[in-house]
């Protein structure tokens, strides 16, 4: 028994901001912000939430895989920039979708959230306790984002990938995952909810805050680890792997985890230029755009990888259905 992704949705914010826009804000450029990231634009949402775009997503997932919001047991959100706090962000899909006889938690780590949503809903599935999921991440980080910190606004975006998972015959793969608590300052967010004083607003501190250059090695050292040590426990080559969708963070990132994978680049498909960083939100996205345009097919071995605040990372094989 395992658990098969029989449908994808996704909900991006039509309000595009470039970065030439973002140049009219701090003192950065595109040409800057392309090399040293790869993205060239991210969606910003206008009168989307984080809640709304989740709800779109988890629709557009179900409708693609002929599932009925009745049948769905399992709904988690994985989400670091909810509008709500209460109820949950995954009661607040289920009530939208009529999924009345599904229990419903949300899920915080941040870049890694998608990949331990499909883990946590795997094993469920795998062990029998539910038949159908449905995992989501959805986030709007222009919310925590800091629009003075040109190190940091550059980089992010909202919207909301979604995926139905249902129990079927096939063979489950272990996943990979870590934390480490003690790095954690690497990348901080307060809550707003611990303020006492809304002129603190204003704080640093209530926005992302991140130390780019111990991030990016983190990553670049822990996401080909990750990636390895899943195809070994799995005893899966990585020559049967034609996908791998990382967490869509920066292109240089995603090089220099295919160099030290030593695997081509096409391997390696992105959409962060369109989209920056979607924190949970960028595999399910990816996955869905890759469902859609039929690079996807049935029985392809696809490893995907998450990575960030914590710290958190991991990685974890999909069989497509
Ligand atoms: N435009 C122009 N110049 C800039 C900008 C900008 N937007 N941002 C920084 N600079 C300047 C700096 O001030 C610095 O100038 P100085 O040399 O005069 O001091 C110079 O550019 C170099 O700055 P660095 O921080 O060394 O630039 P770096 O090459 O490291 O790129 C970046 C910064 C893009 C943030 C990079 O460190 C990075 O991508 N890190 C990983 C971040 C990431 O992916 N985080 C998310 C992962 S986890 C998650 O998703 C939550």
């Amino acid at each position: 028994m395992t658990g098969i992704i029989c449908g994808t949705g996704s909900y991006t914010p039509s309000y595009v901001m470039d970065n030439n826009e973002i140049a009219t804000m701090v003192e950065t450029n595109d040409e800057w912000i392309k090399e040293r990231t790869g993205v060239a634009a991210r969606h910003i949402i206008k009168d989307e939430t984080t809640v709304s775009m989740a709800c779109e997503a988890a629709k557009r997932a179900l409708a693609d895989g002929r599932v009925d919001a009745g049948e769905v047991d399992l709904i988690i959100v994985s989400t670091i920039s909810s509008n709500i706090i209460l109820p949950c962000t995954a009661c607040e899909v289920q009530k939208e979708l009529g999924a009345k006889g599904a229990t419903c938690f949300d899920l915080s780590a941040a870049c890694s959230g998608f990949v331990l949503a499909y883990n946590t809903a795997l094993a469920y599935l795998f062990g029998g306790v539910y038949k159908t999921a449905l995992i989501i991440g959805s986030e709007s980080l222009s919310n925590l984002t800091n629009w003075e910190d040109r190190s940091t606004c550059i980089l992010f975006g909202d919207g909301a990938g979604a995926a139905v998972m249902k129990a079927g015959e096939g063979r489950t793969y272990l996943p990979v995952t870590y934390s480490d608590g003690m790095k954690g300052k690497a990348l901080t967010c307060s809550s707003r909810h611990a303020l006492a004083d809304t002129c603190r607003m204003k704080d640093p501190e209530y926005y992302i805050q991140m130390d780019g250059q111990a991030v990016f090695k983190f990553a670049v050292k822990k996401v080909p680890e990750a990636v390895s040590e899943v195809l070994e426990k799995n005893h899966v080559e990585k020559e049967e792997i034609t996908w791998y969708i990382l967490h869509q963070a920066n292109r240089r990132i995603v090089e220099a985890v295919a160099k030290r994978l030593d695997e081509p680049m096409e391997k390696f498909p992105m959409n962060l230029q369109e989209y920056g960083n979607t924190s949970s939100a960028s595999i399910a996205i990816l996955l869905d755009e890759m469902k859609k345009d039929k690079r996807l097919k049935s029985g392809q071995k696809i490893v995907i990888a998450g990575f960030g605040a914590g710290l958190t990372w991991g990685a974890s094989i999909i069989e497509w259905g």
